[in-house]
């Protein structure tokens, strides 16, 4: 049941598996940790840099209106990485979870659709994703396949320029996604935090100030920003951790 030994099992799993049995609601919140066994690179990973820009530069409304082709040139290579990667075991245990649970919501700050194509369905895209760009003037939204925006489309007929549909450094999140986050965190028993260093706000305090009662437990092999305030920190990796809760679940 649980095959690796970074995800043996302990009393904490004992006790997480005990409360997730009993959860009426369950909330989890992911980040691009959860995406690193399909492949993709985390943000503060090794690294953290594209070609010589750092992330911060890139995802933001300062970095776009400075150069929106190399946005669009890292986001387009994104896109693409996005679309051959797979879902991996943590994605769809996830949506398993959700298939055996009466209240359960997903919010992920991923942009890489992998979890919509594992099947999780009650999802909140808390930072957008890149399906979508849509125009900073007349907000028409067009749909992007795998080869993302061409460069030589940046500029909208409207004369507004195209943007990646995702929220920036800076920008406020959606706010029907956020309100139902919040909603969703609040009600939770449990809370699930797996494969973000939690700090990236407001989503990382979905997990602290916006937590009702729940009993919060993070899934992640390095240590985070909130590691000190969760009930239980299960040093694992998402693709080992979270398909062992949902065998362990089953007996
Ligand atoms: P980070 O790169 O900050 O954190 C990734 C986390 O995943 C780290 O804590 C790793 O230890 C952990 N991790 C790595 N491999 C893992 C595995 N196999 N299983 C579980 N955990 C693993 O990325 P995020 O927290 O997602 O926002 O970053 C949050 C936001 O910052 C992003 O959504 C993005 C970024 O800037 C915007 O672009 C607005």
């Amino acid at each position: 049941m649980f095959p690796n030994p970074d995800a043996k099992p302990s009393p904490q799993v004992d006790e997480l598996v005990h409360r997730l049995r009993h959860a009426r609601s369950l909330f989890v919140l992911t980040g691009s940790g959860i995406s690193s066994e399909s492949g993709l690179p985390t943000f503060r990973g090794v690294g953290g840099l594209w070609r010589t820009h750092r992330v911060e530069e890139l995802a933001s409304p300062e970095g776009f209106a400075r150069d929106p082709e190399l946005v669009w040139t890292w986001y387009n290579e994104r896109n693409a990485a996005h679309r051959k990667a797979r879902p991996n075991a943590g994605h769809y245990a996830l949506a398993q979870l959700e298939a055996r649970s009466r209240d359960f919501t997903l919010a992920t700050q991923n942009v890489d659709s992998l979890h919509l194509r594992a099947g999780s369905n009650n999802l909140l895209e808390l930072h957008g994703s890149l399906r979508t760009a849509r125009c900073t003037s007349c907000t028409q939204r067009r749909s992007l396949d795998s080869s993302g925006l061409p460069l030589d489309q940046i500029r909208h007929e409207c004369g507004g320029l195209m943007r990646p549909d995702i929220v920036w450094f800076g920008e406020a999140l959606p706010q029907d996604a956020w309100r139902r986050a919040a909603d969703a965190a609040g009600r939770a028993d449990v809370i699930l935090v797996v494969g973000t260093s939690a700090v990236v706000y407001p989503a990382a305090a979905l997990a602290t100030h916006f937590a009702g009662g729940a009993y919060v437990a993070e899934i992640n092999p390095e240590e985070t920003a909130i590691s000190d305030r969760v009930a239980y920190s299960w040093r694992a990796r998402a693709a080992e951790a979270l398909p062992a809760l949902v065998a362990a679940l089953e007996t």
